[in-house]
């Protein structure tokens, strides 16, 4: 399926384009409705509906770019620009990219179980390495394999971690091991940039179904969370369908 990107983030035709079907629908419906010469109210809830999917589609593919590297919700993580950068739970890269092209000295480890299904169709280290490739920054890029609740590195092996949508996508106990893994294996005072799917007006209008199954988030959790895996909260804001908070390790 072509995504109108060069980088294969491999995000299901459903995920990014699912928008289209309610869109032809309405459409189809609107059609027939001024041909049959139906009641008025058959055309207008036809033009809601393709207002509701044009939109949507606008936000997932153009404002939240799906299928392009993210931009990172603050330039104060890694302000230098250099580093030792693991991202937890990093899938095909859309993160870990987003790293590696805004902040050039950096190096990142990809870290994913790669198993399951998350919206990714071929979820795996390869994809994550291509994507890499496509960005220029294959050199600086290694992608692992392994769970984010037993991590494979050394305490202290990084300066800093990115994590996107997939920490809060574990079960109250494994974000707590999740958390716990992070701080372990960052330096003292590292950095953790933190994003968390946020229930707000546009994951309903880009997403409902998918946000069916993510429970409203309430940040002060999250700072309690947080604090207690040993980090201090240096900001804390919101992005479309986004929670982010920065944190540095306390020492
Ligand atoms: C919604 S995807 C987000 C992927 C990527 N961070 C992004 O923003 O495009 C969630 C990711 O978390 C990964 N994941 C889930 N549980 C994990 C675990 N216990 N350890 C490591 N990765 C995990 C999944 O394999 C998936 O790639």
């Amino acid at each position: 399926m072509p995504t109108f990107s060069k980088y294969e983030f491999g995000y299901s035709w459903f995920v990014a384009y699912g928008h289209l079907v309610p869109l032809a629908l309405a459409a189809a419906l609107a059609a027939v409705a001024a041909w049959r010469r139906w009641p008025r109210w058959v055309s207008v809830l036809a033009a809601v509906v393709i207002v509701w999917a044009a939109a949507g589609l606008f936000l997932m593919n153009v404002a939240f770019g799906i299928n392009r590297p993210m931009a990172l919700p603050t330039e104060r993580f890694l302000a230098s620009g250099a580093g030792r950068v693991l991202d937890a739970g990093a899938g095909s890269g859309r993160a870990a990219m987003g790293v590696l092209l805004s902040r050039p000295k950096a190096t990142v480890t990809g870290l994913d179980i790669y198993e399951g299904y998350w919206g990714i169709d071929d979820n795996t280290p390869e994809r994550f390495m291509t994507n890499a490739r496509i960005a220029g920054a294959a050199d600086r890029a290694e992608a692992r394999t392994g769970d984010m609740r037993d991590m494979p590195f050394e305490d202290g092996t990084f300066d800093a971690v990115v994590s996107a949508y997939a920490i809060d996508h574990l079960r109250p106990d494994g974000i707590v091991e999740a958390l716990a893994e992070v701080s372990r294996v960052l330096a003292p005072r590292g950095e953790l940039l933190l994003m968390i799917v946020n229930v707000d007006w546009v994951a309903w209008l880009v997403s409902p179904h998918a946000i069916a199954h993510h429970p409203r988030q309430d940040p002060a959790r999250w700072r309690a969370r947080l604090e207690q895996a040993g980090f201090v909260v240096e900001e804390e804001g919101r992005k479309p369908a986004t929670l982010y908070f920065l944190a540095r390790k306390r020492q």
